[in-house]
């Protein structure tokens, strides 16, 4: 039976980088869900009988959302609901299975590496057939849509049993909980050489994946321990929690600092891995080297060639725009297509289907490639592997090498998390103002060659996004970047990027806050960042 339910807009449903997020009690006003997932299906037309994919991190309040979801799908006449069980879908995970199964879309609930409980994050996202985000032109849609919504759809019925794999029928809608691993661990197998890992392995090499107590625990228990052969023990925090513990799933050296304090230490493991809470985001570290995501990016898109799927070589790299340029050499050398995207990974998709590049990444410790239409962690942590596999190298040689062939960039992004919107506003407001006036600009031996406001024209689409970030460069190829997160859900955060490219081998060994000292003064002077945030210092510096 299909009920139809009066409602209000709520005034705050404009998606930002990544689909809608927001505190957790936001979520539990009546309606408030209901509300913006009836957007998304009046957002869309044509999906009559056809397929949903619904799945989420785990975190708290997934399972009541998933229940509404699947109601309001069946309400709104989709067919059939693919649910993962347990209500567990990790987002790229998510991204295979709508492209797999050729659904029409998917609905993914998460709030990616943001704290899960009662007072903490939730969101929600929907992901269009081709496996990725939502476009721009179908967020803008979404909010229109929430602005004015009257009524949403939703059927009477009992919830379902998502524990355990299984049909179901309410009404017309056919309901599958789906094994929420199976599907994307065989995608895994056919993209990189298992046997060469598993040799690896049985060589002694020891791996140490940490999930974090998200949503990649139990894919990586089935891919790097059962598939694999890593021995247990390998793949720690394996079991997805409601408020992951406690911690910040976010795989970064604040929120992951005992992994990277281990694999600092004498006789640490060889490889380190974690991955966030929604499985698309990863951090690389060996053995005495933290692999940054910019380097990580690029050194992926250097030996891709030497994984199963990308035998044939791989046709252009984009990264989005504050990621470091240093998969621009590897592109330059190899004379492939290199794009420059606004941050979000929803950019990427258009050159992905349209066959103009194959791996993609941001310096928030996104990577992926056309294998879906979301970054991927595990994917990036597999395709390490296999890189070391087949080079018989440790990631510190690899690492090396890199730099000593195409030169090191260094970089680093400074976060100023939860300041007061007005200031963060200013700051970029007053940068914007000047951008004519900076040009010749002095600061210490640093010259401004040239500034702008950053604008991006999807070159399939042609549609442009224009205040994706202030770009401030230097005579000699050094850049910093002042952004604000459309991510968070506090206040402002502002995050600077910094980045120095330096081809002198004998200068790599510098640690990376000296080596960029005389840019971030720099960053203080054009900004005015502590009087503007009221803050002393980045909260994080990664
Ligand atoms: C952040 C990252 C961005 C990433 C997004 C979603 O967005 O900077 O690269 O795509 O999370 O994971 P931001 O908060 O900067 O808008
Ligand atoms: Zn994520």
């Amino acid at each position: 039976m299909i009920k139809t339910v009066e409602t209000t807009p709520f005034g705050d449903q404009k998606p930002g980088t990544s689909g809608l997020r927001k505190k957790v009690p936001v979520f539990q006003q009546p309606n408030y869900a209901e509300n913006f997932i009836q957007s998304i299906f009046d957002s869309l037309e044509d999906f009559r009988g056809k397929t949903l994919v619904i799945g989420g991190d785990g975190r708290f309040y997934n399972r009541e959302v998933i229940q509404k979801a699947i109601k309001m799908a069946g309400a709104n006449g989709f067919g059939r609901v693919l649910v993962g069980r347990g209500g567990i879908l990790s987002t790229p995970a998510a991204s295979h299975i709508i492209r797999k199964y050729k659904a029409f879309g998917g609905i993914i609930l998460s709030a990616s590496h943001n704290p899960g409980g009662p007072t903490e994050d939730f969101g929600i996202k929907y992901n269009i057939g081709n496996g990725g985000p939502a476009p721009e032109r179908i967020t803008d849609a979404i909010y229109a849509i929430s602005q004015k919504i009257t009524k949403y759809k939703i059927l009477d019925a009992n919830d379902i049993d998502l524990d355990a794999v299984k049909t179901w029928h309410l009404g017309d809608l056919t309901v599958d909980v789906i094994d929420p691993v199976k599907d994307y661990a065989d995608l895994m197998e056919e993209l990189f050489d298992f046997q060469a890992i598993r040799n690896l392995f049985s060589l002694g090499c020891r791996v140490v994946f940490d999930a974090m107590h998200a949503v990649t625990g139990p894919y990586a228990k089935e891919i790097i321990e059962r598939r694999l052969g890593a021995p247990a023990g390998s793949v720690r925090n394996f079991i997805p929690l409601p408020d992951f513990g406690g911690h910040h799933p976010d795989p970064n050296l604040v929120h992951a600092k005992e992994l990277y304090d281990e694999m600092m230490a004498p006789h640490a493991p060889d490889f380190g891995a974690a991955s966030d809470g929604d499985g698309d985001r990863n951090l690389i570290i060996g053995r005495n080297i933290f692999v940054t995501p910019s380097d990580s990016l690029a050194i992926l898109a250097a030996n891709a060639h030497l994984a199963p799927g990308y035998s044939a070589g791989i046709v252009g790299i984009a990264r989005s725009m504050p990621t470091s340029a240093a998969a621009d050499r590897v592109a330059e050398k190899r004379g492939i297509r290199m794009f420059e995207t606004p941050t979000g990974w929803k950019f990427f998709g258009n050159l992905l289907d349209a066959g103009l590049v194959t791996i993609c990444g941001e310096e928030s410790a996104g990577t992926g490639s056309n294998h879906v239409r979301e970054k991927d962690g595990l994917w990036a942590v597999l395709m390490w592997l296999n890189i070391v596999a087949v080079r018989g190298e440790s990631v510190e040689d690899i690492v090396r090498q890199h730099w000593a062939t195409y030169g090191r960039n260094y970089y680093s992004r400074h976060d100023y998390e939860g300041v007061d919107s007005d200031g963060a506003n200013g700051l970029v407001e007053s940068l914007r103002e000047r951008l004519e006036t900076l040009p010749g600009t002095k600061i210490g031996d640093l010259v401004v060659s040239k500034a702008d406001d950053f604008a991006y024209k999807d070159p399939v689409e042609r549609s442009v996004s224009d205040h994706q970030g202030i770009r401030v460069f230097f005579e000699g190829g050094s850049r910093i970047v002042f952004r604000l997160s459309g991510t968070g859900t506090s206040g402002a955060t502002l995050r600077v990027y910094i980045e120095r490219y330096e081809p002198d081998a004998s200068a790599h060994d510098i640690d990376t806050q000296v080596a960029l000292a005389d840019l971030i003064i720099a960053a203080e002077t054009l900004a005015d960042i502590r009087r503007r945030t009221g803050r002393d210092a980045p909260t994080v510096i990664t």
